[in-house]
């Protein structure tokens, strides 16, 4: 086109040419009808090169139409609308473009499509950057995702806008059900979110806007509560409060682990102090055996030799019976401190649960005691010294028995383990129960509740020690106002070889 027609200025050209995109005119049947002056700097190629060829010829140098498709030509020949595709091309260099090519149709009076303007945008900045963003996108949602840390981030009204699959795994909820049933606040107990958001933006703690690892807890979708290490962030824009954000950890296995080594520590401790006391208990026994034995025999002595009658025979048998109870606590430290070695055989548990019973069964203790039994029709075999354990189920039921101050249920059950290795036996009384404080020192030697006179504090710290050389546990499984159960459980014996020397 020129830019003088007649000698007149022709501005349409002038407009045409300043078009900061390369721009061409096609006619209907594809031929270029003209190209502007960026079109022509883009290309290097002069005009005459240019106009009468197909644009297809030009750009692809193909015979009838774009090799790719998707030529939106007959789209806006039809519907007389502008088109834009986005196409991707690669320059001779070999470097990857993208560009934008806006198809505008100039319609005549009929409203026929006489010419189409298509121009061409290098988009390629704009994509790339596109693409980078995608893909760092694409990575800290990997980065969220893949965490060991449950990560979650809501709005300033508690709407939840992230979480993470350890998040989804903790709380119980999808991202998705979360967005649409809970708030954050929600998340946690009755006050403790506001009790966070106040840590958050004091600055005293940790920063504004920051709250290093703290111990809350997270109510999950069953409204259990779970304890987690949280560590949170409010993010800003300026000084204007956007969203807050958390990272938090599961605590359930950490606290678990941590009360299974606070009972194991307990457990060496009680049984160092059994071994020292049970020394110290066994060398007081055999010291006082020796001289009660004589105070017995010579005060029996005197006794006999008495006339009828005589005032002092009274006092006398006072002795008697005084040295007697001490001869019987002496029998009982010599029990607890276990001096004489364990004559193991193989026993069956629900015979020696009877046999223990019958024992005692005739005192007048049991007066008012209903007995249930409920044994196990396996048959249960144990490895252990049957004496010895004739004496744990003996003290547990006259414990039992004594709790309930002689009237009440006392139930015998026996029962396999789950995993068939043990043999358990459950003692359960209807009595007053154990409280928290004396829970922690019922097998400590001494320790009694009774009247003096009445209990030596023994039977229990015996029975733990006797149970803990048969490889087996003692402990309470449940007290409180309706009574105690004692359970234990001791390993069952299977065949010959499995029998231990001791
Ligand atoms: N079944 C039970 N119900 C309530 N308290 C119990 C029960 N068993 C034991 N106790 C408590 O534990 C304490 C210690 O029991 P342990 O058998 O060691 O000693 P004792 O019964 O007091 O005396 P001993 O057994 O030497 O005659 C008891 O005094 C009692 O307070
Ligand atoms: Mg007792």
């Amino acid at each position: 086109m020129e830019t003088e027609k007649n000698g007149q200025f022709d501005w349409k050209v002038r407009v045409f040419d300043t078009l900061s995109f390369p721009t061409l005119i096609l006619r209907p049947d594809k031929t270029i009808l003209s190209v502007n002056r960026n079109f022509v700097k883009k290309y290097g190629m002069a005009k005459e090169q240019v106009i009468g060829k197909a644009c297809h010829d030009f750009f692809y140098h193909t015979k009838n139409h774009c090799p790719r498709g998707g030529c939106p030509l007959p789209t806006v020949l039809q519907s007389g609308e502008g088109q834009t595709i986005l196409s991707h091309v690669e320059t001779k260099s070999g470097e990857e473009k993208w560009e934008d090519r806006v198809f505008s149709p100039i319609l005549d009076d009929e409203g026929q499509v006489r010419y189409i303007i298509e121009s061409i945008r290098d988009v390629t900045r704009i994509k790339t950057m596109e693409k980078e963003l995608t893909e760092l996108r694409g990575f800290l949602e990997k980065a969220i995702q893949g965490s060991t840390s449950a990560i979650m981030a809501a709005d300033m009204k508690g709407n939840i806008l992230v979480m993470n699959r350890t998040a989804e795994e903790i709380t119980g909820y999808t991202l998705k059900e979360a967005r649409e049933k809970i708030t954050a606040r929600e998340l946690h107990p009755p006050g403790q979110a506001e009790e966070i958001m106040k840590k958050l933006r004091d600055s005293e703690i940790g920063g504004k806007g920051r709250l290093p690892c703290t111990r809350v807890n997270i109510l999950n979708s069953r409204g259990e509560s779970i304890p987690v290490e949280l560590s949170a962030a409010i993010i800003y824009e300026g000084a204007e409060e956007l969203a807050t954000m958390g990272i938090f950890n599961d605590l359930r296995e950490k606290l678990a682990h941590e009360e299974r080594m606070r009972q194991v520590m307990a457990r060496v401790a009680q049984a160092e102090k059994m071994a020292s006391l049970g020394q110290l208990a066994a060398g007081v026994a055999h010291e006082i055996n020796n001289p009660l034995t004589g105070i017995l025999l010579y005060a029996s002595l005197v006794l006999e030799g008495m006339e009828e009658g005589d005032p002092r025979k009274d006092d006398l048998r006072l002795v008697i019976e005084d040295a007697n109870r001490c001869k019987e606590i002496v029998r009982n430290l010599l029990a607890y401190s276990r001096q004489t070695l364990p004559d193991k055989e193989v026993l069956e548990l629900n015979d020696l649960v009877e046999q223990s019973l019958r024992l005692i069964r005739d005192q007048r203790l049991f007066m008012r005691v209903e007995v249930v039994k409920e044994l196990s029709e396996r048959e249960m075999l144990i490895h252990a010294d049957k004496n010895q354990l004739s004496q744990v189920i003996i003290n547990l039921i006259i414990n039992a028995i004594d709790s309930m101050e002689r009237s009440g249920t006392l139930r015998l059950r026996t029962y396999p383990s789950e995993d068939g290795h043990e043999a358990c036996l459950e003692i359960t009384d209807t009595g007053c129960g154990i409280s928290e404080e004396n829970l922690l020192r019922i097998f400590d030697p001494f320790f009694t509740t009774k009247e003096p006179g009445k209990g030596t504090g023994l039977g229990l710290s015996t029975a733990y020690g006797i149970v803990k050389d048969n490889e087996g546990i003692i402990k309470v499984k449940e007290t409180g106002e309706n009574g105690t159960t004692f359970l234990v459980t001791l390993p069952l014996y299977h065949n010959a070889s499995e029998i231990k020397p001791f």
